[in-house]
């Protein structure tokens, strides 16, 4: 938001912020007391938060610049003795804070501080909001039409929210062009390149690198497990798929970890903890990397999985677990290829499919290479592309809800 059109909005969404959105004003600040080491604020929701001095002085909003809105203030330089003088609800709704022996005040928006108080809550895993399923859940990805996506706003919240919550959403209606795959990535973000190329196309080729490009089956897997960094979303676009054949398979790969960690808890704990060898080895490149196939994050929440039975490099596991984790692998192949938790449906021409690729495994039916043409342009688009672009999108419909209601 440019400074200016702050200027003409009325209290308190005229105070600046120190970024980038309108904060809707949920409680307002009744009273507010300097302590030991916290200023404690009381809302007119009757919930209570404390906030710490070097927090507060941290997080002043004016000390930012002014049109990248990143701080300019360098908490190292902060006096051991730093507190406030005085706190003060302003008649704007804001708490302003004179701080002492640094002669500063700082002004904090009510709405921002209620948002961004950290008293009674555990810290958030910075994951994506999954909800998990399986074929009794879901029978088919979320559908969208690639025109509304690109005229409204709220759809393409909408279609991102979906991929985030359920890991994938078909779109119907994409040009037939070779760049397309391209244009839908770039609504998100950047394309991430990898050696394939920055778009890659799946077809047979008389000189194959990949299965892929190939009349195979694919099972259930993620692209690239052989990465230390694994790409986010995958969007495969289909330009001409009438070949006999060469139907799309989704799994959630959250899902069945899950179904690992109720019922086969031995298989759960080595794949979340040992790591499994993956390599992509070609006559001019040489991918490696070693990971558990099942990712947990510090939070111990599921963040990713790795799997691509293809793309395996001889295990180094510890000679007293090699066959124990080979039962595991086995476990998690058998469950992933199981029909109970496969979705299994055909990319027409003009679908593009959209999935997150450390978490949703995704194969296809062997084809018929010799009845037809089968054609998909596929690219990579990492996670935080999304998450950036949600937030965006987010930002904006809070802001249109806002400007609204001052409107009205
Ligand atoms: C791949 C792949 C899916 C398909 O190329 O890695 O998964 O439907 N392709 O061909
Ligand atoms: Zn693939």
């Amino acid at each position: 938001m440019e400074p200016e059109e702050r200027k003409e909005l009325p209290a308190p969404h005229n105070l600046p912020t120190g970024d980038f959105y309108l904060y809707p004003v949920v409680a307002s600040i009744v009273k507010a007391e300097i302590r030991e080491r916290t200023v404690v604020v009381e809302w007119s929701d009757s919930t209570v938060s404390e906030f710490h001095f070097l927090w507060l002085r941290d997080n002043c909003p004016c000390c930012v610049h002014p049109y990248t809105l990143e701080q300019t203030y360098e908490v190292v330089n902060a006096p051991k003795n730093l507190k406030p003088a005085e706190v003060e609800v302003a008649s704007s709704g804001a708490l302003a804070i004179e701080w002492e022996p640094e002669d500063h005040k700082s002004i904090f928006h009510p709405g921002w501080l209620k948002k961004h108080c950290y008293s009674n809550q555990a810290p958030t895993s910075p994951n994506m909001k999954s909800v998990s399923w399986d074929s009794l859940t879901r029978t088919k990805p979320d559908e969208y039409d690639w025109e509304k996506i690109i005229r409204d706003e709220e759809v393409e919240l909408q279609w991102l929210q979906s991929v985030q919550i359920s890991g994938c959403a078909l779109i119907h209606g994409v040009p037939q062009t070779d760049p397309a795959v391209g244009e839908v990535a770039n609504r998100i973000g950047v394309v991430r390149h990898s050696n394939f190329g920055d778009l890659f196309d799946v077809r047979v080729d008389f000189d194959p690198v990949s299965n892929s490009n190939t009349g195979l089956e694919l099972p259930p897997h993620t692209d690239l497990p052989t990465r230390e960094y694994q790409p986010g979303m995958q969007l495969l676009h289909c330009i001409t798929n009438n070949v006999k054949g060469g139907n799309s398979t989704l799994v959630d790969g959250f899902r069945v970890a899950e179904e690992l960690q109720d019922r086969h808890p031995r298989a759960y704990e080595l794949l979340t903890t040992v790591s499994w060898d993956f390599a992509n080895r070609s006559r001019t490149s040489d991918y490696r990397w070693k990971a558990p196939m099942i990712g947990l994050d510090n939070f111990g929440e599921l963040f990713e999985i790795r799997a691509g039975s293809w793309l395996r490099y001889p295990l180094q596991a510890p000679p007293d677990l090699m066959d124990e984790m080979y039962e595991a692998y086995q476990i998690f192949e058998t469950t992933s290829h199981n029909k109970k938790f496969q979705i299994k449906f055909r990319l027409e021409a003009g679908d593009c499919i959209i999935f997150d690729n450390r978490r949703i495994l995704h194969g296809r039916t062997a084809f018929e290479a010799q009845s037809g043409n089968r054609h998909l342009r596929g690219c990579y688009v990492d996670r935080d592309e999304l998450r950036s672009r949600v937030r965006l999108l987010e930002g904006n419909k809070s802001r249109r809800s806002i400007l609204s209601k001052i409107e009205r």
